[in-house]
Formats: C-alpha cells, sequence, structure tokens
C-alpha cells in the first residue's frame, strides 16, 4: 500500500541521518570522513573524536535501525495476529534493510556514509533479541581479544544467520536468507578492513583511552 512504500522512504531518510558527520561537525568541527579509517561510523568517530563523540554516535545509529525496522507496528498494528507472520518479518526486514541502506547512502551526506553495523543491530534488536545478543556477545568477545572492530563486526555478522537458523530456530526461511545476505552485506562494506586485516595494517581500538590513532 501507499503507506508501506512511505514507510520504506521513511526508513531510509531515518538511516540517512548522518550522524557521525554530523556529531564531528556539530562539537568538534570535524568531518569524521577526512580522518581515520575514512568511515562515518560509531568506531570512526570513537577512533577520531573519541568515546563522548563515539558511544552518542554509536547509540544513535543502533536506534535509527531499531525506529524503522518498528515502524512496521504502525503500518501493521491493524491487523490482529500480523506481528508472527512471515509477510509481517518480511517487511520488518525490508525496513531495516532500507534504513541500513540510508546509512550506506546517505541523501544528507552526499551519499557517502558508514558500514551499518549499529544501524544493522538495531533491526535485528527489532526483530530477533536472542539472536542479537549472540551477536554482540561474538561482537564483545572478539573485540576484548583482537581490539579489531571491523573484525568482531565481520564475525558478528557470520554467526547471525547461524544463529538465527540453528542456535534459535525462528523456522522462517526468508530470515535465513536475510542472515546470509547480511553477512555477504558486512563482507563487501568490509573490504578495505579485510584488505588491511591480512596485511595486518589495520588499526586496532584502545578501549580505555580517550583517542587512538
Ligand atoms: O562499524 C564499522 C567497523 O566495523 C569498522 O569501522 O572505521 O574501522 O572501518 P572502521
Amino acid at each position: 500500500s501507499i503507506y508501506s512504500i512511505s514507510a520504506l522512504i521513511l526508513a531510509y531518510l531515518f538511516g540517512s541521518i548522518p550522524t557521525a558527520v554530523w556529531i564531528g561537525q556539530a562539537f568538534y568541527n570535524v568531518d569524521v570522513r577526512e580522518y581515520g579509517s575514512g568511515n562515518a561510523g560509531a568506531t570512526n568517530t570513537f577512533r577520531v573524536l573519541g568515546k563522548k563523540a563515539g558511544i552518542p554516535v554509536m547509540l544513535l545509529d543502533i536506534l535509527k535501525g531499531w525506529t524503522a525496522t518498528n515502524l512496521a507496528y504502525v503500518i501493521g498494528v491493524t491487523t490482529t495476529g500480523a506481528y508472527h507472520s512471515i509477510a509481517f518479518t518480511n517487511y520488518e526486514l525490508a525496513l531495516g534493510i532500507a534504513a541500513v541502506m540510508g546509512h550506506l547512502f546517505p541523501v544528507f551526506a552526499g551519499f557517502r556514509g558508514g558500514k551499518g553495523i549499529a544501524t544493522l543491530f538495531g533491526m535485528i534488536l527489532a526483530i530477533n533479541l536472542p539472536a542479537a545478543l549472540l551477536c554482540v556477545l561474538v561482537f564483545i568477545v572478539t573485540l576484548l581479544i583482537t581490539r579489531y572492530v571491523s573484525l568482531a563486526s565481520i564475525l558478528a555478522g557470520f554467526i547471525y544467520p547461524i544463529g538465527v537458523t540453528f542456535i534459535f530456530p525462528v523456522y522462517i526461511k526468508s530470515v535465513i536468507i536475510y542472515g546470509m545476505c547480511i553477512f555477504i552485506l558486512v563482507l563487501v562494506t568490509h573490504q578495505k578492513n579485510i584488505e588491511r586485516l591480512l596485511k595486518g595494517k589495520e588499526s586496532k581500538v584502545n578501549l580505555f583511552k580517550k583517542k587512538t590513532t
């Protein structure tokens, strides 16, 4: 319907809010895309401007994905029992992906955005809490051991389809297929990071210091 298409556009616009760029410009007069990895995301904001900027960017980017995905309830709210139908879940996924596309290609920041990890997390948080928690666990353990955020993101993306398929029996085929697509998307957005990881040139984050190089 016209409502569901409008919500998809709204989800893309939510995702397009370039929090890393705007917070950097507003409070530090810095475009984070000109420093560090050049990425407009929470990680690079943390890297370039410290945790005072990085944490709000992360939370807002998670919120973008979560809010966009929950727009499904605004649209589907009149249909009883629609929450658990395959069509409903598919629609949630479409909204979440629309927000992620906004984050990757933000209309408000010259289409140069981030890698969508926080926004993806907001989406799966809205769709499947146990799988989201599994991803967080993998992310945190990887980060603590290696201090590579990119590797933590990649492994969290890898565990997601496995999590929804085997560990938590979400027998909705589309979710499993989406899960695999999400992992592929994470690999695509992290191409440069993968190259650097293989060369041993990826930058590590220092979780306990204000700024890192
Ligand atoms: O959230 C994106 C992260 O996985 C990598 O960011 O800035 O190190 O490329 P960055």
